[in-house]
């Protein structure tokens, strides 16, 4: 069976969380490789719904092994609620998840600083985060000060969080923001090691050892390309790779091991927080496609921006990522829009076009979208179970999709349930 990353093509809530429950079924492993509780999957499993932020939701299929990878910044409160949570609705935990000893801490002073930075940045440089401490966590990694899972081992860990909260005070204070109690950061973080001791492996070791064994290994990525701290667009980006580059460096498996590149993308676009967004709609069709498509947030329930296709967004993010089989969802969220808009290149005021994402973000205020339309095809389409049923409008706009982005489709998705999962060639 083969290795696969599955990774996000657009800003994120592309629905991943429903493509990964169903390539799960073809997994042994499933890794999550980077980010942290700043994601939020959604599952619906035996009729009930499950939000995952850092647990990657192979956990709801029994006999799965689930891994938190080296790339993700993992905050221990919010994982040993999470294990509560599934825990109490009778899932099997213990010995089907491990966390890796490398994988770096969100620690509570990263989400007070990361609260702290935002409030005192000004409208136009305010990033929108989730305020989960993922940048402070992620800055904390680069500049070599992070704490990581296989330190909650070390005997001088304590001392590490006392010294590490007293100058997180520091700082805090100079920005006129609430400092933390440092004895009690000592006290909760004693407790969530002890707490969180079994589930501590050396997972490169292991994902490795279940590589050779034949074992089949899904890599699961959150957020999406265009929130990538290179590729995305910067600085109203996240602080790790989304990219299918970040499953490798993010998990310890080799470039060389990975079988195929899943993009998921869905038919329109949507991103949550601050940052350029060419096709939004600020009108009633946007509206319209954030209340049918149920588009809030997971994580932090901020209403998303929803927008038209791009497909210059997703001519990037094939290239970038290597992408071989697309899945595209929520074809369904169009089924009411009479004209349907693709992007498929921004036009520059003095008549420069762009086929390519820039890296320059600033040269979008200048440009506007170069739109095709389509004819929508004004019929219901989220009980179709096989793609040959879909009315021939839709299946022309998927096509048509996919012939400006490049690559294969291999799921369409048409709904929420499982069943509304259209296989085309995965
Ligand atoms: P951070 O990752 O919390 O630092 O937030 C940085 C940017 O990424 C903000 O614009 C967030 O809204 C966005 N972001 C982070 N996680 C997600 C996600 O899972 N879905 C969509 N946007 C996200």
């Amino acid at each position: 069976m083969p290795n696969t990353i599955l990774v996000g093509a657009q800003w994120g809530d592309e629905g991943k969380g429903k493509v990964i429950d169903v390539l799960t079924a073809q997994s042994d492993v499933i890794v999550r490789f980077q980010g942290g509780s700043n994601a939020g999957h959604t599952v619906i499993a035996d009729g009930k719904k499950y939000v995952l932020h850092l647990i990657p939701s192979g956990i709801l299929h029994a006999g799965k092994q689930c891994v938190i990878g080296n790339g993700v910044v993992m905050d221990p409160f919010d994982l040993i609620t999470e294990i509560g949570i599934l825990r109490a609705e009778g899932i099997e935990i213990d010995g089907r998840l491990l966390i890796s000893d490398r994988t770096h801490m969100v620690m509570r002073w990263h989400r007070a600083l990361d609260a702290a930075d935002e409030a005192r940045r000004c409208e136009k440089t305010k990033i929108g985060t989730t305020g989960r401490g993922i940048g402070p966590a992620y800055g904390a990694k680069m500049g070599r000060t992070g704490l990581r899972v296989g330190d909650m081992l070390s005997p001088h860990f304590l001392d590490a969080v006392r010294g590490q909260s007293d100058a997180a005070n520091e700082i805090l204070a100079s920005w006129g923001a609430p400092v933390l109690d440092v004895d009690e950061m000592v006290k909760v973080y004693r407790q969530a090691a002890e707490t969180l001791k079994p589930y501590i492996a050396d997972t490169v070791a292991y994902i490795n050892e279940a590589d050779r064994k034949g074992k089949s290994i899904l890599l699961e990525g959150a957020q999406g390309t265009m929130l990538d701290i290179d590729f995305g667009t910067y600085p109203f980006v996240t602080s790790s790779n989304p990219t299918s580059g970040g499953a490798c460096t993010g998990s310890g498996l080799s470039p060389r091991r990975i079988d195929r590149v899943v993009g998921v993308i869905k038919c329109y676009t949507t991103r949550v927080g601050s940052g350029p967004f060419p096709t939004e709609l600020k009108d009633e069709t946007g509206e319209h496609l954030r209340q049918k498509g149920g588009e809030f947030g997971a994580t932090t329930g901020r209403p998303r921006r929803c927008g038209w296709f791009d497909a210059v967004v997703g001519r990037y993010s094939a290239m970038v990522n290597g992408v071989d089989f697309w899945a595209m969802t929520k074809l369904d969220v169009l089924d009411e829009q009479p004209v349907i808009k693709i992007c498929t290149a921004y036009l520059r005021d003095d008549g420069v076009r762009y086929e390519s994402f820039p890296a320059d973000t600033s040269v979008l205020d200048r440009c506007v979208p170069v739109y095709e339309e389509m004819p929508g095809w004004m019929q219901p389409t989220s009980k179709i179970t096989r793609y040959e049923d879909l009315p021939l409008k839709a299946r022309v706009y998927v096509e048509r999709l996919v012939e400006l982005i490049g690559g294969r489709l291999g799921i369409l998705s048409v709904g929420p349930a499982r069943e509304t999962t259209l296989r085309t060639g995965l």
